[in-house]
């Protein structure tokens, strides 16, 4: 079939094409016939169109092989675009040639199955409009961190994915057999970033991060991709208003760009437009557990840490996302130093969505007190030497600085309005899951 004049399926839901004859390649999403006329809607990674493959217009053998295609066959067609206002989208194609590149077997996914069996046929699930959606949502969303950061001067810096240390405590780690030792799967590119902004300032990463969270939640996976921020003099205050503008670009990019997306997906466009123009409010820990008391009756006793829970009914009383700061100092990962102003609390801060998607960002100033950190860290039983390095960068030029990482499927599922954050990533990796 001819080359030329080969479009996407969106190129002609534009409305440009009408009356013209046209190429297009993809894959069967539905089809049916009857008599001497087969009914097919066609996908490809732009869309879909609805497509009617008469007897008349071919051959018998192409006739037939359209027949007798089933879904997710692969195929090129040509045809005449007409303006159809009952066809979804509002346009057809009148078949005049069609070649089956690959006839599929029956498709092991039909209607209503089990979120199991769709798990286990990931490899063919990511084919559906809603996760080809999702996937566009999340490509959009990396591309948008990315350019924040380096339209502001910031260098993107890798650490190493092994490394022999802990950042965010030791019980979520994955160990890896290394030769004759032992390391681990990144928890963090903190620890490293902290050693880069001695050279380059403003740095950032996306990378994928392991943790072995041991329950079973609908917001944590044991692999997921974080985007990280380090910088060098800025202090706490500061970077939450990087943070909060950073989800602001986010949100603005995924409204200019997946609109037809975020409508597949049901979301409420106008409520993110507002929210992408809104000023995100801080509080500190101690205000929350108050609206807490106040508004929702619950008493929660200072020092322990905000749940799923207690962050979902805060929530109800904000239309954007929040930044918390000061939690209790005790319960802070061993970097996080103590607010000069209240010293029972660190200068840290989460980002909590709203709608109960709950923390999509955590960051925090950096402790310059090794005395301080060292005692944290015997605290938790963990080798003091692994984290010699680490203090050398408070011994060799100390600066004030501070960074927080931002949680890219908590916000991929945010912004989709996932009830899963297994569906926020093509290949989701749970306590229950490595496969496919
Ligand atoms: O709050 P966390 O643990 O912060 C850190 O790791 C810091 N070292 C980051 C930094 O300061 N550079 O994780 C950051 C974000 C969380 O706010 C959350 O959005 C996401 O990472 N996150 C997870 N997302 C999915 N599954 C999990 N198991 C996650 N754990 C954290
Ligand atoms: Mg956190």
């Amino acid at each position: 079939m001819a080359k030329t004049n080969r479009i996407k399926i969106d190129d002609i839901l534009q409305g440009k094409k009408t009356d013209k004859i046209v190429n297009i390649r993809g894959w069967i999403y539905r089809t049916r016939s009857s008599g001497n006329i087969v009914f097919t809607i066609i996908r490809d990674s732009s869309g879909t169109i609805q497509t009617t493959i008469k007897k008349d217009n071919l051959s018998d053998k192409e006739f037939e092989d359209a027949k007798k295609a089933l879904i997710e066959s692969s195929l090129e067609i040509q045809g005449t675009v007409k303006k159809d206002m009952r066809a979804p989208g509002g346009y057809e194609l009148q078949a005049s040639k069609v070649k089956i590149i690959s006839f599929a077997e029956p498709f092991p996914i039909v209607k209503d199955q089990s979120p199991e069996f769709l798990l286990d046929q990931r490899h063919l699930w990511i084919r559906s409009q809603k996760l080809t959606s999702i996937m566009k949502i999340r490509s959009t969303i990396v591309g948008a961190i990315h350019r924040f950061f380096r339209d502001k001067g910031y260098y993107e810096f890798d650490a190493p994915v092994l490394q022999p240390n802990q950042c965010e405590g030791g019980s979520t780690l994955f160990e890896v057999k290394y030769y004759d030792n032992k390391t681990y799967l990144s928890q963090s590119w903190q620890l490293y970033a902290e050693a880069a902004v001695f050279s380059l300032e403003k740095i950032y990463n996306m990378g994928p991060t392991f943790r072995a969270e041991k329950s079973k939640t609908s917001r944590h996976l044991s692999e997921f991709w974080m985007a990280e921020m380090e910088v060098a003099w800025m202090d706490l205050y500061a970077i939450t208003e990087i943070a909060k503008e950073e989800v602001k670009f986010i949100l603005k990019e995924v409204l200019k760009h997946n609109k037809k997306d975020l409508e597949i997906l049901g979301q409420d466009i106008s409520k993110l437009e507002k929210i992408s123009k809104a000023k995100f409010p801080t509080i500190t820990y101690t205000e929350a557990l108050k609206i807490l008391e106040g508004k929702e009756n619950m008493d929660i006793k200072w020092g322990k840490d905000l749940r799923t829970l207690e962050e979902d009914k805060l929530m109800k009383h904000f239309e954007t996302p929040v930044v918390v700061t000061n939690y209790p100092l005790k319960i802070m990962a061993f970097y996080k130093p103590s607010d000069p102003i209240d010293s029972e609390t660190a200068l840290c801060f989460d980002m909590i969505a709203p709608e109960g998607y709950g923390e999509i960002v955590g960051g925090s100033q950096r402790s310059l007190n090794v005395d301080e950190m060292t005692n944290r860290l015997k605290e938790m039983g963990e080798k003091i030497e692994n984290y010699d390095w680490y203090f050398d960068l408070r011994r060799y030029g100390s600066i004030p600085h501070s960074g927080y990482g931002l949680g890219v499927e908590r916000v991929v599922m945010w912004i989709c309005g996932l009830d899963n954050i297994k569906d926020s990533i093509p290949f989701p990796r749970t306590i229950l899951r490595y496969k496919p």
